[in-house]
């Protein structure tokens, strides 16, 4: 048995479908474990870019399973679409490759209205969520008003549940977000419409995975964001609603701790963040634009620039602790050529204090200023396509071991290219 989660260290988007599509070659079965149609990852196999939101990664892998824990929210028009986007591209996907669980929560057209007014209504506040209604669709698991991907095949039940619920809903839209309510009919026939589309691929997806790990088969957990999106371990309130560090697995998939092997975190070279909330590091002028052109930093599924900035230990080294990550996949590194020098931040600044513990909320993170401990000189070199250390310019090896030693865990893959075969994979991880 083996299994490995590949999890996100940062704010999201460090090229996790990237590697996720490299281990694939290795794997049997890749699930998804949290989060929705608000993650973007992105694939590139021989130039032709491939973005996946809630499908898992591995589904651009023939003779791969491809799984949708419980712990996952689901828009069954965004998956159709994402469903018929792949069709069209030549993927092949239909029930045999591809599980959702019965488990997993649905987005409502309620959740996408509620979402919307909440963000308008917290003005400078606002999280800048992807407007998706992941949120709200995990307030209703948690409300225990939720209406799951299995009620789709129980109209009768299905329809009792949107019922109550939109009694609840119907009165708040109307009386605090001054919208019309929905008519419990409409939304019925729409969700019975994609009940059809559904059935194939709807099963246990625990069952499944658990299974595949009985038959010693090679199991990936794909994370969707990052550590520092977790709602509990993240920059809370500017997060996302779900767990996506590693521990997610267990409760999102239905798999037991003892049957999680490895952890594997992605690092980005660099950082970046979408929406709002503190990033210490943030590079606002010329550097962070370089970085946001040459590493396309724009979001895969809303489009925003994304903000960049020099990478951070003291976030990095909370990530490899709360996710017990075992290596490290350093993405982007051929990013940063060009650059006269490098940064590295190691410690914050908070009321006159050095603290190297990264703040346990998002107030005190705001009020810190980075510490860079170490600067390194630059590169000019193309790393672009590198598969060797060796074709590595020696400032960017040294950079590469700079933020191994800064983060505490071995770096094993380094990625050199948004493309399949642009990486330099220095141990093998299953
Ligand atoms: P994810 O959400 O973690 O899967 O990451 P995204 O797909 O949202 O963002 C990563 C972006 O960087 C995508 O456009 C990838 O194609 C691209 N990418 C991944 N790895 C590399 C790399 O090593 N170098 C470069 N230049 N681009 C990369
Ligand atoms: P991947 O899987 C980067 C961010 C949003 C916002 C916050 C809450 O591609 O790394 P939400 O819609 O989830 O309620 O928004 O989380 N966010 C992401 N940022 N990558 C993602 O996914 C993200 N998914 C959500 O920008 O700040
Ligand atoms: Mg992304």
């Amino acid at each position: 048995m083996s299994s490995l989660v590949i999890a996100g260290a940062q704010w999201g988007d460090e090229g996790k479908g990237k590697i996720v599509d490299v281990l694939t070659r290795e794997a049997e079965v890749v699930a998804r474990y949290q989060g929705g149609h608000n993650a973007g990852h992105t694939v590139v196999i021989e130039g032709k870019q491939y973005i996946l939101h809630l499908v898992p990664s591995g589904i651009l892998h023939e003779g791969t399973l491809s799984v949708i824990g419980n712990g996952t929210v689901v828009d069954p028009s965004a998956f159709i679409t994402e469903l018929d986007e792949l069709a069209e591209q030549g993927i092949k996907v239909n029930g045999d490759n591809l599980l959702l669980s019965k488990g997993a929560h649905l987005i409502m057209p309620y959740h996408m209205a509620l979402e919307a007014s909440t963000e308008k209504k917290l003005g400078k506040a606002k999280i800048g969520t992807t407007g998706r209604g992941i949120g709200p669709a995990y307030v209703d698991k948690a409300l225990r008003i939720g209406l799951k991907v299995g009620d789709l095949l129980f109209p009768e039940l299905f329809r009792s549940k949107l019922e109550s619920a939109l009694d609840h809903y119907n009165e708040i839209l109307k009386k605090i977000c001054d919208m019309e309510g929905f008519e419990p009919q409409a939304v019925y026939d729409q969700y019975m419409g994609y009940a059809q589309r559904l059935t194939p691929f709807i099963g246990d997806a625990s069952i499944a995975v658990n299974r595949a790990l009985d038959e010693g088969k090679n199991v990936l957990f794909e994370g969707a964001q990052g550590t520092l999106l977790d709602i509990d371990h993240g920059t809370y309130p500017y997060v996302t609603s779900s767990n996506s560090i590693a521990g997610g697995v267990c409760t999102g998939l239905g798999v037991g701790p003892t049957r999680v092997g490895k952890v594997l975190g992605i690092v980005k070279a660099y950082t970046t963040r979408v929406g709002s909330g503190p990033f210490p590091t943030e590079l606002t002028e010329e550097i962070g634009a370089r970085m946001q052109e040459r590493g396309a930093e724009f979001g895969a599924t809303t489009g925003r620039p994304r903000r960049c900035g020099w990478i951070d230990a003291v976030a990095l080294r909370h990530a490899m602790r709360i996710n017990g990550m075992g290596a490290v996949a350093l993405t982007k590194i051929d990013v940063l050529s060009g650059l006269d020098e490098l940064k590295i931040c190691t410690a914050y600044e908070f009321r006159g204090e050095r603290i190297t513990d990264f703040p346990s909320s998002a107030a005190e993170l705001e009020e810190c200023t980075p510490v860079y401990g170490t600067t390194m000189p630059g590169w000019v070199e193309s790393t672009k396509g590198a598969t060797k250390m060796e074709d590595m310019p020696s400032a960017a090896r040294d950079y590469i071991a700079a933020a191994e030693e800064a983060m505490g865990v071995p770096i094993e893959i380094i990625s050199t290219g948004p493309g399949r075969e642009e990486l330099i994979i220095l141990k093998d991880q299953f």
